[in-house]
């Protein structure tokens, strides 16, 4: 038998009690939705901010690439001319010149030269977020092997190797130009500060990390630098050994450092003077989608 049936108010009560009950309900739900939607608006609003800055920041960061881009090939121009003019002051004023004064025009062509490479390897830089290729499954080991090709035969006729140990050979998904122009990059760093009177032994490996992604080391067996430098060598035109012996711009790591993070990865170095160099490089299996 139930509560109600033995008291007659007891039925009345509950349902008066319920009526109160159900407002109170329903005015504290309608604070609550108040709330909720309060709330809602404010995060659309926040992440509409968000979206705005993002775009803002795309758009200054395209800005920056197309006035980097623009400005190292307007600035190529004057350079021709330099050299055009330095090339008719030899041939039209031979006389007047004299050595020394051959000698001053030639080491202006060399610094003409010089400032030309190093805006190629600009607009290079520049270039690599605009001119991307999709990002698709690729066997690593036929990216690299193909990428590196070029300085195994040079490793191989300076009496050194090039050895590939890429076992199993993973599946990446990768922009794989760039990544084959990453490898070669290192490689061929390897090959250029190599140990006077060495064979070049330069070394690929892979392995998989603990957290699914694949670590690729690039070893030689070079010059090596002193570690205490390694953030300066992936900045923009930084050298540790003199330009007199080794050529090049300094923006080979640069470049590397670029790709690598665009991959949504990590490059970092071990070397100490004298002992080789060993660069590791980070990636992980799959691209994470793009944001909108
Ligand atoms: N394998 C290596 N062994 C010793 N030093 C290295 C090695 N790789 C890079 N470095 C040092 O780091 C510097 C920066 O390397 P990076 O590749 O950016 O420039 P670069 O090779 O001098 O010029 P570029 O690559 O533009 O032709 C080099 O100049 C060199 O001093
Ligand atoms: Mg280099």
């Amino acid at each position: 038998m139930t509560q109600g049936a033995d008291n007659p108010h007891c039925g009345v009560e509950e349902k008066s009690l319920t009526k109160k009950q159900v407002l109170k309900y329903a005015e504290d739900l309608a604070v609550l939705f108040r709330a909720e939607k309060n709330q809602r608006l404010r995060l659309e609003e926040s992440n509409a901010q968000l979206k705005k800055y993002a775009e803002d920041l795309r758009l200054s960061h395209q800005e920056l690439q197309d006035f980097l881009l623009t400005a190292s090939h307007d600035l190529q121009e004057p350079l021709r001319k330099a050299v055009t003019f330095g090339d008719l002051l030899k041939t039209r004023f031979r006389q007047q010149l004299g050595p020394a004064g051959f000698e001053y025009i030639d080491r202006l062509a060399g610094a003409v030269q010089r400032m030309q490479r190093l805006l190629d390897d600009l607009s290079a830089y520049s270039r690599l977020t605009i001119e991307t290729h999709p990002r698709a499954p690729a066997n690593m080991g036929e990216v690299i092997s193909d990428a590196v090709a070029g300085v195994k035969s040079q490793a191989e006729a300076l009496g050194g190797s090039l050895k590939l140990e890429i076992q199993p050979n993973p599946v990446l998904e990768v922009d794989a130009p760039q990544i084959g122009q990453m490898f070669k990059c290192l490689v061929a760093n390897g090959l250029k500060f190599r140990k006077r009177g060495v064979p070049p032994e330069l070394v690929i490996r892979s392995r998989r990390t603990d957290d699914g992604k694949w670590e690729f080391t690039v070893r030689d067996n070079g010059i090596g630098f002193e570690e205490k430098y390694l953030d300066r060598i992936f900045k923009p035109f930084e050298r540790l050994h003199p330009s007199g012996e080794y050529d090049g711009a300094g923006m080979g790591l640069t470049v590397c450092r670029k790709i690598v993070e665009r991959h949504g990865g990590e490059i970092t170095a071990k070397s100490s003077a004298g002992n080789g160099a060993a660069f590791f490089v980070v990636l992980p299996e799959k691209q994470s989608p793009p944001r909108s």
